[in-house]
């Protein structure tokens, strides 16, 4: 089938990459480049990273000879036609991170520029979306983190590849990546096959603190627990790791694990101290984050911390979850 087919190409780019990785003069730029950001080679190996040679036509070229039809190779997006027919690589001069489904089959690529600041191409190029590769329904690092997910019954959610590969090389190894996507419900679903327990890992940023925001109510939403660890300005999860060490950065993790009422109330604290209507507002938002947790239970608990915290009456934050509720949430 199509399918099938997109599935055979794909294993046959990733095996591709890994031997221009190694096997190729060029690879050497790519190697040293991993070598520099403190992956070793167990690391490399077990993530099947590659290198994309600085060339248009390489993969191509040697897909097509090897008996590959062109088709599927547009079909992944390995291969791009442009209008006048010509065909080029999407992927040149990159290290290749394959992505994997649950089952550990290749269903598509990053690829990270080597330049430290070129304004002109982005830092990660994506696969497209394809007929193996729904990217709402994937994340990375799945396939090499479902079984330690289960065993330590919790997942690290981080934003980046080079997070997924420094943790798991420091022996936290049931962590994941949306990569390239905002996480989705769809992602929340598979994370929930192997554990109920998430802690967000989001980079030290604007960025990071707004889309852990947004990824603690989805995972609510989804009737999971969340807890959040933040890093210090400018780190994320990698830098982070690879600054301190591996003891240091677990037990970092153990120290700054919060659940998300901390966590939201420590955000607006500063502003709230001594401003009535700032204080205000942050019971909203965190009322508006205990309002989507589906267990009546859970959420009667989580209003219980909220009411202490804020030193204010439970019946009133009871009373603003029926008005949202009411609204439909
Ligand atoms: P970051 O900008 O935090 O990159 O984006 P990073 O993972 O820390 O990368 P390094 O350490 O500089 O190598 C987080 C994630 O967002 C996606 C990638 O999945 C990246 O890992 N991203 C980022 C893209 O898809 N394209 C981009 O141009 C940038
Ligand atoms: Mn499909
Ligand atoms: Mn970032
Ligand atoms: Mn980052
Ligand atoms: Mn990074």
């Amino acid at each position: 089938s199509e399918r099938d087919s997109l599935f055979i190409v794909s294993d046959f780019a990733a095996k591709h990459y890994v031997q221009r990785l190694h096997g190729h003069e060029q690879g050497s730029i790519g190697q040293s480049y991993l070598k520099q950001r403190g992956l070793s080679a167990a690391t490399v190996k077990k993530f099947e990273l590659g290198y994309s040679l600085d060339e248009w036509t390489d993969l191509t070229d040697t897909a097509l000879k090897a008996g590959y039809k062109q088709q599927y190779l547009e079909a992944t997006g390995l291969t791009i036609a442009r209008e006048d027919g010509k065909k080029y690589d999407r992927f040149r001069g990159r290290v290749m991170f394959p992505i994997h489904n649950v089952s550990g089959r290749v269903v598509g690529f990053g690829a990270r520029t080597l330049k430290s600041n070129d304004k002109k191409s982005p830092k990660y190029l994506n696969s497209p979306e394809s007929e193996i590769y729904h990217k709402s329904n994937v994340l990375y690092g799945l396939f090499q983190a479902k079984q330690a997910m289960r065993m330590q019954d919790m997942c690290y959610m981080v934003e980046g590849y080079l997070d997924v590969l420094s943790l798991h090389q420091g022996g936290i190894e049931n962590v994941v990546s949306s990569s390239g996507t905002s996480l989705t419900e769809g992602q929340i679903k598979l994370i929930s096959r192997y554990t109920q327990n998430i802690t967000v890992l989001y980079d030290g940023d604007a960025a990071g603190i707004k889309a852990s925001l947004r990824g603690i109510d989805l995972i609510l939403e989804q009737g999971l627990n969340v807890n959040v660890v933040t890093f210090p300005g400018g780190e994320d999860p990698d830098s982070y790791i690879q600054k301190v060490g591996d003891t240091a950065f677990k037990a970092y993790l153990q120290e700054h694990a919060q659940d998300f009422i901390s966590f939201k109330t420590s955000l607006y604290a500063e502003e709230a101290a001594g401003n009535p209507v700032k204080k205000a507002e942050a019971i909203k938002e965190i009322v508006a984050s205990i309002s989507k947790i589906p267990d009546a239970i859970k959420r009667t608990v989580f209003f219980r911390s909220c009411s202490l915290i804020f030193d204010i009456d439970e019946q009133v934050l009871i009373s603003e979850y029926n008005k949202l509720h009411l609204q439909g949430r």
